[in-house]
Formats: C-alpha cells, structure tokens, sequence
C-alpha cells in the first residue's frame, strides 16, 4: 500500500504541479494535504480550483491558514484594525478564491484511517494540540508524544515547513514538510511517501526541483506584492532563501505595532534591513 502526504503547499502552483506529475508516475493508493493549502503564496485559486476538481480523490484537513482567510469572511474580524493591518495578506487571498471559500470552511481538523487493519494513520495540520502547535525537529520524544495524543500507528503533520521522520515506540511520526515553501534550507518542493511492507509502515521524503523563479515572479505578475500588504514581501524572502522569517519578525514587532509604536511598513523595512536581506535579487 502507497500513502502520500502532502502539507502547506502555501498558494504555489508550480511546486503544486511538479509534486502532482510525480505522484501520476508513483500512482499512490491515497494522497492526504495536511492544510495551507492556501496564503502566503501568489497562486491560491489556482491551486484550490486544481484540488478541488482535479483532484476530488485527495484527502484533506484545515491548516491555520486556511483559518487565517475563512476568518476574512467574518464581519466583526474585519473591523478590528489590527487584524485588518496584520492580515491583510490573508484578505488579499480571500478576495482571490471568491465562491471556492465554501469547501474549506468545512475540512475537518483531523482524519482517522485504518486501512485494512494495518494500524491507525492520523492527518492534522500540526498536531493534537491544535492547528500551531507544531512538531519540530528539535522537540524531544517526550515533547512530541503530549502532541501526538493516543498514538496511532502513523502520526503525519506538516506546518513547520521542515520535514522529518521519527520512529516514538510504536508511531511512525511523519512531518511531510512543505510542497510550496520550505523552510528547512533547500528550495526543492518536498513531500513525504509512506509504504506499508514486511508487517511495518515506512516514510520516506521527496524533493522536487520546480521553477522557483517562477513562482517568485508570480507574486509581482498576480499583484500579491502590491495589494498584500508589507508582510509580503517578506513572504517572498522566505520562498526565495528557502527558511522562515515570518514568525521572528511577528515574535519582535507584533506587540509595538498593536501598541503604535512602529508602523507596520517601518517594522518590515527595519526587519529587512536588519536580517540584509535588501540585496536579495530577483
Ligand atoms: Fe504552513
């Protein structure tokens, strides 16, 4: 039996197309997307629209970016100035997907499968703790078992944007890293397999070159840049050198934006320059 599991594909059709050609030739028995299908990425019609009508067959949950864009729908979210500044990326994407809205309301937190008794496979976004309450690398065994819940068999999360494959006792954990933007240092579109032989579960990670010009080219062609708010363009540092800068940068500015004192244009300029990031080409 042939698993794969694909997470945070981030709105990056290129990465999207390449990792889905593959999976034509490896033929899987199921495909799982672990959430993030959208945000944070040029492309999140594109990809949505694909999933939904090409490939009915996947299987998906909700990750926090999907959160993030369905809560753009929400009147009285809209009118506190500060989610409105900070999410504008998110309402950007909102306005992209229009009607395709509706089907990601509805994607569950987790799926439960076992296949022909071959042992229970759990899907979330990130784990049992919630749609941000990541498996990281560095956590220890006993750090990823409180998030992991009663263990299954296979345990498969993506949101970090770092693949990796541990064995705790009895469950496989499986980080399938990120389809359209990784953050472990390689640019490559990554995806993890999972094969069932000799009585076991196996996982495996792929790498995929794609066109990661081209992706980057999408967020002037699409006007993400323009009309995503300052954030974005450090969304696209992130795609371009392949590790997060997001999270540092809300972890340092978040507080004195909300409390007026930095705009949030000059916090992402500071943020730049700081990390030199300026003389970044494309
Ligand atoms: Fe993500």
């Amino acid at each position: 039996m042939k698993i794969a599991i694909l997470s945070d594909i981030h709105a990056n059709f290129e990465a999207l197309q390449v990792v889905a050609n593959n999976l034509e030739i490896w033929r899987p028995d199921i495909v799982f997307v672990a959430g993030d299908i959208i945000n944070r990425g040029p492309f999140p019609n594109q990809c949505l629209q694909f999933i939904l009508e090409n490939k009915k067959e996947w299987k998906l949950v909700i990750g926090n970016h999907e959160e993030y864009v369905i809560a753009q729908a929400i009147p009285e979210y809209l009118k506190s100035r500060e989610q409105k500044v900070l999410y504008q990326d998110s309402n950007w994407t909102y306005n992209q997907i229009g009607k395709n809205i509706e089907p990601i309301k509805n994607l569950p937190f987790l799926l439960d499968n076992d296949f022909h008794n071959r042992g229970m496979i759990r899907v979330t976004h990130a784990s049992m703790l919630g749609t941000r309450g990541g498996i990281f690398p560095e956590l220890s065994d006993e750090q990823i078992k409180e998030r992991i819940g009663k263990p299954p068999a296979v345990f498969c999360v993506g949101h970090t944007h770092r693949p990796m494959i541990r064995r705790i006792d009895d469950t496989l954990i499986i980080n399938a890293g990120s389809v359209g933007l990784p953050f472990d240092g390689n640019q490559q579109a990554c995806y993890a397999k999972l094969t069932y032989n000799h009585n076991q579960w196996h996982g495996k990670i792929e790498r995929c070159d794609y066109d990661v010009q081209s992706t980057l080219q999408g967020f002037f062609s699409t006007g993400y840049i323009d009309n995503g708010g300052p954030l974005v363009r450090i969304m696209l540092r992130e795609l371009k050198q392949a590790r997060s800068h997001l999270y540092q940068w809300t972890a340092i500015y978040k507080k004195d934006i909300v409390q007026g004192k930095i705009s949030f244009e000059n916090a992402v300029k500071e943020y730049i320059k700081v990390n030199n990031l300026d003389d970044i080409t494309f």
